[in-house]
């Protein structure tokens, strides 16, 4: 099959979380199954900077942009994925994030972006750039490129269209006038189409015109047809059930395995875990906490928002750090007033508690391997990759029963301790007493080394490799082409 992979992040090019893990990782596994498949992503500097070989290939003119887009064509390092870069200067040659300005905020026209980007995806998906390949499936990833089965719903002879949903909190709402600037068709204002309490709704895009929708997790595939989890899409999502799936995200095992890792100072497996205990000793380091072989380390990583569930750890502070010996690090950047409530923490606690607000690679994979144990109480969860590596490099989670985190954790009950299949922590309520319950039991069992040497066994041992979930997409593809565009939302 021939697949075009539509993403506005993937590693190692640009990231700024999961969905480039994914996009780096799952169009290689796809690959290496004999599928023809390609990625497309914006040109912003450091994809150019970062993709191998990279050279221009054809150049079009489309609404929305004064000068003619350019596509570069290369390859994704380390694969033989092949890339587009979709190049508008105006709009991708900046700094920093790509949706956000260097000092904070939304990119002011990510509206018009965003629309180019997907004028430019469909240009290649309906062959018409002069590179002589046409897909037979466009699979389009978040609201970024929600546009892309809306434009596609509107010619014929067009691919399937896939829409996967990484985070349904995230849905590039605009004003209505934008509709009209974008140059999209006035009948797409009502609420069948892109209107969603009067803005305008990117992710409606995909939500209403994809021939299928799938989302990164089995449980969060039901969550969000509830109100609890469907950020007001749920109606949408419940009438559309019978095309909406879940398929658990994997894990790049190249990048993140303990025994292998390039970016930690100390390698280790299953069977020979001296490494992770000097990496522990690093990361008490690097984060400024006293050497304390002996006491159990904590650690967090991730974007600073509001779904990771940050405000019930920072409520639980006082009485995890006053009631238990134990040490804390965390490493994210995010929302300004949890970045400011956590350095105020780790000053009141500078003996156990350690924070650093930044965006650090390699800190991260240190924080993996160098913790004992990994703090995810997410509210909401779609998959969750950290919860993943923490198992890989045996650093049992403590995570909230939700989305991916329920699909891949198992409780470390003493049930499920019996039969050798526990690997984790997992509490129901996203309150403060739930999770400090279930960081008590973690810590219970910590004291206690045998059993806790097999529960991070159980855990590094699992298989989370894309290998599974790659060939789901798979037969995924494969169901939409025999039965093409049996579902159409069109006009
Ligand atoms: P989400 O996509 O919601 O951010 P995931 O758990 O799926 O959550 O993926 C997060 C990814 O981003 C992981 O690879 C994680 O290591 C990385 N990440 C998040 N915050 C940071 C940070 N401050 N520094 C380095 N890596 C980070
Ligand atoms: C999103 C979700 C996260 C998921 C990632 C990759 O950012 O928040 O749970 O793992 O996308 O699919």
């Amino acid at each position: 099959m021939n697949i075009l992979f539509a993403t506005s992040e993937a590693h190692p090019l640009i990231k700024t979380g999961g969905l480039a893990d994914v996009s780096g990782s799952l169009p290689r596994a796809i690959r290496n199954a004999h599928q023809d498949i390609r990625l497309i992503l914006p040109a912003y500097p450091a994809a150019v900077a970062g993709a191998r070989q990279l050279k221009p290939v054809a150049e079009f003119s489309l609404p929305g942009s004064k000068a003619p887009v350019r596509l570069l064509q290369g390859w994704l390092p380390h694969t033989r994925v092949r890339l587009y870069l979709v190049d508008a200067p105006e709009y991708f040659d900046r700094p920093g994030n790509p949706y956000t300005r260097p000092q904070g905020g939304d990119w002011p026209d990510n509206a018009q972006r965003f629309a180019l980007f997907a004028r430019a995806v469909c240009a290649v998906a309906m062959n018409r750039t002069a590179l002589d390949w046409q897909p037979d499936i466009v699979h389009c990833n978040d609201w970024q490129t929600g546009l892309v089965p809306a434009l596609l719903s509107l010619e014929t002879n067009r691919p399937a269209t896939l829409f996967t949903i990484h985070n349904l909190a995230y849905q590039g709402l605009f004003s209505h006038d934008r509709l009209h600037s974008l140059q999209l068709p006035a009948d797409w204002w009502s609420l069948e189409k892109l209107e969603f309490h009067h803005q305008l709704s990117f992710i409606k895009g995909g939500l209403v015109f994809a021939d299928h929708i799938s989302t990164v997790s089995p449980t969060y595939a039901r969550e969000i047809r509830t109100k609890a989890f469907g950020c007001g899409l749920e109606g949408l999502l419940e009438h559309r059930k019978t095309q909406l799936s879940g398929i658990l995200n994997g894990v790049d095992y190249q990048v993140w395995s303990p025994g292998r890792d390039t970016l930690l100072p100390h390698t280790y497996t299953a069977t020979r875990l001296a490494g992770k205990r000097r990496d522990k000793a690093e990361l008490q380091k690097a984060f400024g906490l006293p050497a304390r072989p002996e006491l159990p380390l904590l650690g967090h990583v991730g974007r600073l928002v509001d779904q990771k569930g940050i405000d019930l750890i920072l409520e639980l502070l006082p009485t995890l750090l006053q009631q238990h010996p134990m040490q804390l690090v965390i490493l994210g950047t995010g929302q300004p007033e949890l970045e400011t409530a956590l350095r105020a923490a780790a000053t009141q606690y500078p003996q156990q508690l350690a924070v650093r607000i930044d965006y650090n690679e390699a800190l991260s994979h240190l924080l993996e391997a160098g913790s004992d144990i990994f703090l995810m109480p997410s509210r909401f969860e779609p998959c969750g990759l950290n919860q993943l590596y923490s198992l890989r490099y045996g650093t049992p989670p403590v995570v909230r029963r939700t989305g991916g985190l329920a699909d891949s954790v198992v409780d470390a009950s003493e049930a499920n301790l019996r039969r050798h299949t526990a690997t984790g922590f997992v509490f129901e309520q996203a309150d403060t007493r739930a999770l400090l319950q279930a960081i008590e039991r973690a810590l219970a069992l910590y004291r206690q080394p045998e059993r806790w040497r097999e529960l991070m066994r159980t855990g590094m041992q699992a298989d989370f490799s894309w290998k599974r979930s790659a060939a789901a997409y798979i037969d995924l593809y494969a169901g939409l082409l025999d039965s093409p565009h049996q579902y159409r939302a069109t006009a």
